[in-house]
């Protein structure tokens, strides 16, 4: 019998984890055969709200579910897991950047950091998405020194989703009908949605779109697309952060199909000049569980300015909580 995967999220009770907890109890993750043991981690004042997702979990009798497992401290929530997702964090208000919750956030990530360095799997594999998620990704990676920093990534593929749907649209295509989508950099005003690469059934998208909508509507509403939601629902997104999630786990775990990539946050390697010492989205392949790079795409002057702009952005980011690293 397939032996349950240990999968943990924080923020158990949150509006994302409400969303993803389910998602996953269905097995739209790791699919209808793979039993699964849910780690839910939430803070002491939301013990209640936990204990009534954990009755609602079990009131589904989903089949793929083996146990639950509530908790309110990492040290415990995290031990044994195969899977991560770190959700649980303060979100943003209208009139505020993903950055301003650094100082509020960033003490989760290192406390958080250290217990899976104690107590989870070696080869665990770890998504943040509390936001400013990079540098929490940042954070949490190196506060866990016995753990491989590939075990950590940060999401970058609600971007990458936002940035296909967008362009499907414009083309009046379905999503399914474009290849090699990538957002480079910071999950971030900054980031930069790049259609230099994707194909509409083999052929170049870019040239199927004006320069002005490129660079004027496209790329402006994928970087602002988080503040219009909050705009729009009072409240950040969450199912659509869930689903993201499931997507960029799923691929991590199971592998990207074989003739596309996905956008993935990643500790920086110096591919593409951009300078170690940060997580930095990119276009990646992954197969048996490891991550790797697109290596090779080129990129003109353009590109090169907004991949450097979002760079610069973590760099600044990560001065402001140089404190918090292990
Ligand atoms: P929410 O306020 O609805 O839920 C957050 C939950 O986290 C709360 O239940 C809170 O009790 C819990 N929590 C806080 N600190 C915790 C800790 N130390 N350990 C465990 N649980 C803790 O917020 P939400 O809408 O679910 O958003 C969560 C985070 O995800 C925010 O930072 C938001 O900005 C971010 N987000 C990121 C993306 C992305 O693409 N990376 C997308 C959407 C939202
Ligand atoms: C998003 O992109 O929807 C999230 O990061 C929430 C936010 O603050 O924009």
């Amino acid at each position: 019998m397939t032996q349950p995967i240990r999968i943990a999220i924080t923020g158990a009770a949150g509006n994302i984890g409400y969303a993803l907890a389910f998602r996953i109890a269905a097995g739209d993750l790791l699919g209808s055969q793979q039993p699964v043991i849910l780690h839910l981690i939430e803070i002491p004042p939301a013990a209640n709200a936990l204990e009534g997702v954990v009755m609602e979990l079990s009131d589904c009798a989903f089949p793929l579910v083996r146990n639950i497992v509530p908790s309110t401290t990492p040290e415990e929530g995290f031990r044994d897991i195969d899977i991560g997702f770190l959700v649980g964090a303060k979100p943003r208000g209208p009139d505020m950047e993903r950055k301003d919750l650094l100082q509020d956030n960033a003490r989760i990530f290192s406390v958080q950091g250290k217990a899976l360095n104690a107590v989870a799997k070696r080869d665990v594999r770890v998504l943040v998405v509390g936001n400013p998620a990079n540098t929490n990704a940042l954070i949490a990676s190196s506060n866990a020194p016995d753990l491989d920093p590939g075990c950590f990534s940060s999401m970058m593929r609600l971007d990458h989703n936002r940035a296909l749907a967008q362009l499907a649209a414009k083309l009046d295509v379905h999503v399914t009908d474009l290849r090699q989508m990538i957002v480079w950099g910071n999950h971030s005003a900054t980031q930069f949605p790049d259609i230099a690469q994707v194909l509409l059934r083999g052929r170049s998208a870019r040239e199927a779109v004006s320069w002005d909508w490129y660079r004027d509507q496209f790329i402006p509403t994928i970087q602002q697309r988080g503040a219009a939601i909050i705009k729009a629902r009072g409240a950040s997104s969450a199912a659509s952060a869930a689903s993201a999630a499931i997507d960029a786990v799923r691929d991590w775990v199971r592998g990207t199909p074989a003739d596309d990539w996905v956008s993935m946050a990643v500790p920086a390697d110096g591919s593409y000049g951009i300078e170690p010492g940060i997580f930095y989205g990119y276009p990646v392949k992954c197969r048996g569980g490891k991550v790797s790079i697109v290596p090779g795409l080129s990129c003109d002057d353009f590109a090169r300015e907004r991949m450097r702009a979002s760079e610069r952005e973590l760099r600044e980011e990560r001065t402001a909580i140089e404190q918090l690293l292990g």
